[in-house]
Parts: C-alpha cells; sequence; structure tokens
C-alpha cells in the first residue's frame, strides 16, 4: 500500500519524505489554510522535494471555475494531481481532464455509488473519508471494502485513496481491505512504527551491549 502524507507542512514532508516511507502527498484547502501560505508556492515547494503525486484542490465549485483553476495548477509541476469535489460538476471536470492525461483524485467520497460515478469518469483516485464516516457512526472501513468489490467486479484502475485516517488500526484496517493508497498526517505515520515491546527489547539491548564494554567500529 502507498503512503501518502495528508499536510501541507513543509517541513513534515522533507522529514517523511527521508524516511522512504513517502510516496506522495495530499492537501485540501483547510490544510493550506492551516499553513498560512500562499497555495502556489506550497504546491510548486511540496512537487520540488517529492517525485510522486502530489494532490492540489480546486476552490470553484462549478465546472468552468474547476477546469479553469485545475488547468492552472496542473501547470505548476508535472506531478501536481487536480483534487475535485464529488459532485457532478466536479465528476464532468475530472472527465475533462482524464481526457487530457492530467491526473485527478475526486475527494469527499462517502458512499459506494460516488466511488462508482468517479471510475466512470476515469478518475485516477477516489478519496472515501473513513474517519469522518466512523464520526458519524458509520462504517469507514466498509466502505472502502464495497468500493475494492465493485472496482475489482469492474476491473477499474481507479485507485483507491483511503483518507481522513485518524488512528493506527485504520491504516491496518484499509490495508486489510485492500485500499492502494492511505493518506495520513504524519503523526499517525509516526506512530506506526511504535510498539511498547520494540522500546522495552531495545533498552534491554543497549543496556547488555553497554556491559560488555565493546565497540563495533
Ligand atoms: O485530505 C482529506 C482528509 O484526509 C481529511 O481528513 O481528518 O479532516 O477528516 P479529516
Amino acid at each position: 500500500m502507498k503512503f501518502f502524507v495528508d499536510t501541507a507542512e513543509i517541513k513534515d514532508i522533507k522529514d517523511l519524505n527521508e524516511t522512504g516511507l513517502l510516496d506522495g502527498v495530499t492537501t485540501n484547502p483547510s490544510l493550506i489554510a492551516k499553513s498560512g501560505r500562499d497555495f502556489k508556492e506550497v504546491i510548486a515547494e511540496i512537487c520540488s522535494i517529492i517525485e510522486g503525486p502530489v494532490s492540489a484542490e480546486v476552490a470553484s465549485t462549478e465546472y468552468d471555475g474547476m477546469v479553469a483553476e485545475g488547468e492552472h495548477l496542473a501547470k505548476i509541476a508535472d506531478n501536481v494531481v487536480i483534487k475535485l469535489p464529488l459532485t457532478v460538476d466536479g465528476l464532468k471536470a475530472c472527465k475533462h481532464f482524464t481526457s487530457k492525461g492530467i491526473k485527478t483524485n475526486v475527494t469527499l467520497c462517502f458512499s459506494a455509488n460516488q466511488a462508482l460515478l468517479a471510475a466512470k469518469v476515469g478518475a485516477t483516485y477516489i478519496s472515501p473519508f473513513i474517519g469522518r464516516l466512523d464520526d458519524i457512526n458509520l462504517d469507514g472501513v466498509e466502505l472502502i471494502e464495497n468500493i475494492r468489490q465493485i472496482y475489482d467486479n469492474y476491473a477499474y484502475s481507479t485507485e483507491i485513496l483511503a483518507a481522513s485516517i485518524r488512528t493506527p488500526n485504520h491504516i491496518t484496517e484499509v490495508a486489510l481491505a485492500g485500499a492502494d493508497v492511505a493518506t495520513i498526517p504524519p503523526a499517525v505515520i509516526y506512530k506506526l512504527a511504535d510498539h511498547p515491546l520494540t522500546k522495552a527489547g531495545l533498552d534491554a539491548f543497549v543496556k547488555d551491549w553497554k556491559s560488555t564494554g565493546q565497540s563495533i567500529l
């Protein structure tokens, strides 16, 4: 499963990129607002750090505006992916970008039917929001399972990008459900490496090694 980081914070992106764990980046208007920075500058900077796909979301909610904004954003760098909302206008804009060979990420997906529509217009990625479904007592992981089944039934190539990930358990669950990608907040990526037995075991090895008085170098 590919890992994208869901952030507009350059330091987090640089640090994670150095770990070798990162396959791409997603941003959204809320993350850009949180960064306090100019949107297009941030996207250009991220694209200079990351070779993989970098999702940049349109602000317009009408087809013409989405197309104009998306075409502008796509010129920033070759790895920009145009992120579009799952509305009829967004799907129509997705079709436009697909026909031009520009990659798309259809976002704010909360149902299997919505995911089916995104695949039909050739979306590169569909972003089901797991955490926000869990927040209202629905089952985000079940949605990933259903989309996986539907896409496999018809051999759709749209990749399932599990979004709104909140916990390390979400990662295990969406990986088991067959998501192609998860976009994850930086803190959750680091938590995936934690285990109390790893920590306790390493502490013991460090102590015992010191007691030998040896040095490897
Ligand atoms: O990028 C979209 C998504 O990951 C948002 O997550 O936590 O705001 O629901 P969240």
